[in-house]
């Protein structure tokens, strides 16, 4: 049992100035301090992975946002996986595997209550990605409820090739619905239909999307799932079918400056074709998590979802991990191993 001379040493990134456009180093600093005892009812815990989450950004405006800010000093929000090392807490044993808000760090001491016990028969970082509230829960509420996707739809997919995008794609593909997915670059392209299995992928980047979709989907489509709004969004507007669905999970392309997000302008769409567009987020399903859990455990274990990662090993690889989502350099589940 760790004591006040054995205790490991925390290193926590800690945020040094807001940031106003893209994030990077010069908005972080590492700082090392001895990892707290835990108080009665706290778990001092080892983090295993951190979770590289587009809402990390969006805590880190100068003015309140979509989430909480971080104060300047303040150490960066995050969800975490690891390991309790020592334990004040009732139910809780040295070696529980937990997940929580770990915060960016490398030892975090923590209120019992704010964490989840485990279980191991899945690697742990799963609980990030594809089991992840952030990541496959997100995409299963959206696509389930929200787009409430039925088999023989067409179902469009931003950022397909991203942690969220990529479950969500899958899923919709598991409930007999054609997928067409975009992408920045081939390699990412390629990855959505040889990797995932979707039927077509479109790279946004190189790639006329409006005569693509006009011709992959001449009806138009029933389900778009957006992470990534802008002028995409308004692509996928002029494509929407009839009653169909746009599921606003998030706009990627508008957190650098969220002073002025770009919003749709041919929003009239939904009124020409009775269409509708809903905005969520995963707190509003706490109900369904149960049931999306079970769900995305038998799937997985069946091997019909795949979740894969990319992982910065190190504390100091996270600011270049974050920066990695509004650059497009990840693919899948982006994770930092501290
Ligand atoms: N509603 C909710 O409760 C909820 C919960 C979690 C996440 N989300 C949302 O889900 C979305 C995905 O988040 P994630 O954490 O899973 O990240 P991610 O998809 O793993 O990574 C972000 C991806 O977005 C794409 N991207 C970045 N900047 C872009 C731009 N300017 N234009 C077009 N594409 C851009 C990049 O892919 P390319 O290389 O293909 O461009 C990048 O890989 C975000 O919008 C996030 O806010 C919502």
């Amino acid at each position: 049992m760790p004591t006040a001379t054995n205790r490991p040493l925390n290193r926590k990134v800690v945020l040094v100035d807001y940031v106003k456009d893209m994030v990077g180093p010069e908005h972080f600093r590492i700082e090392e301090e001895s990892a707290r005892e835990p108080n009665e009812g706290e778990v001092l815990v080892k983090v295993d992975s951190i979770s590289i989450d587009a809402f990390i950004r969006t805590s880190l405006n100068d003015v309140e946002g979509l989430h909480q800010q971080v104060p300047i000093g303040g150490t960066i929000v995050a969800l975490g996986v690891g390991r309790v090392i020592e334990s004040n807490a009732p139910g809780f044993a040295v070696g529980d595997a937990v997940s929580g808000p770990l915060l960016a760090q490398t030892y975090a001491t923590m209120p019992a209550a704010m964490m989840q016990k485990i279980d191991e028969a899945l690697p742990l970082s799963t609980y990030l990605g594809a089991l992840g509230l952030t990541t496959g829960l997100t995409a299963y509420v959206g696509i389930r409820y929200v787009g409430n996707v039925k088999a023989g739809e067409t179902v469009l997919v931003s950022a397909a090739a991203g942690a969220v995008g990529c479950i969500a794609a899958q899923i919709a593909k598991i409930l007999g619905a054609k997928v067409i997915g975009l992408a920045g670059g081939p390699e990412k392209v390629a990855f959505l239909t040889d990797t995932l299995g979707l039927d077509v992928g479109i790279d946004y980047k190189n790639e006329d999307v409006d005569a693509r979709l006009k011709v992959l989907a001449p009806e138009g489509i029933d389900v778009f799932f957006d992470n990534v709004g802008g002028e995409l969004l308004d692509t996928a507007l002029d494509n929407i079918r009839e009653r169909g669905r746009v599921v606003i999970c998030g706009a990627i392309s508008q957190y650098n400056d969220h002073q002025h997000v770009r919003g749709p302008s041919l929003y009239l769409r939904l009124a020409e074709r009775y269409a509708r567009m809903e905005g969520f987020t995963v707190m509003h399903f706490t109900q369904q998590y149960g049931e999306a859990h079970a769900q995305l455990v038998q799937w997985l274990t069946e091997g019909k979802l795949r979740m894969p990662e990319q992982v910065e090993h190190g504390i100091d690889g996270f600011p270049a991990a974050l920066r990695k989502l509004f650059e497009g350099g990840n693919t899948g589940k982006m994770l930092v191993k501290p």
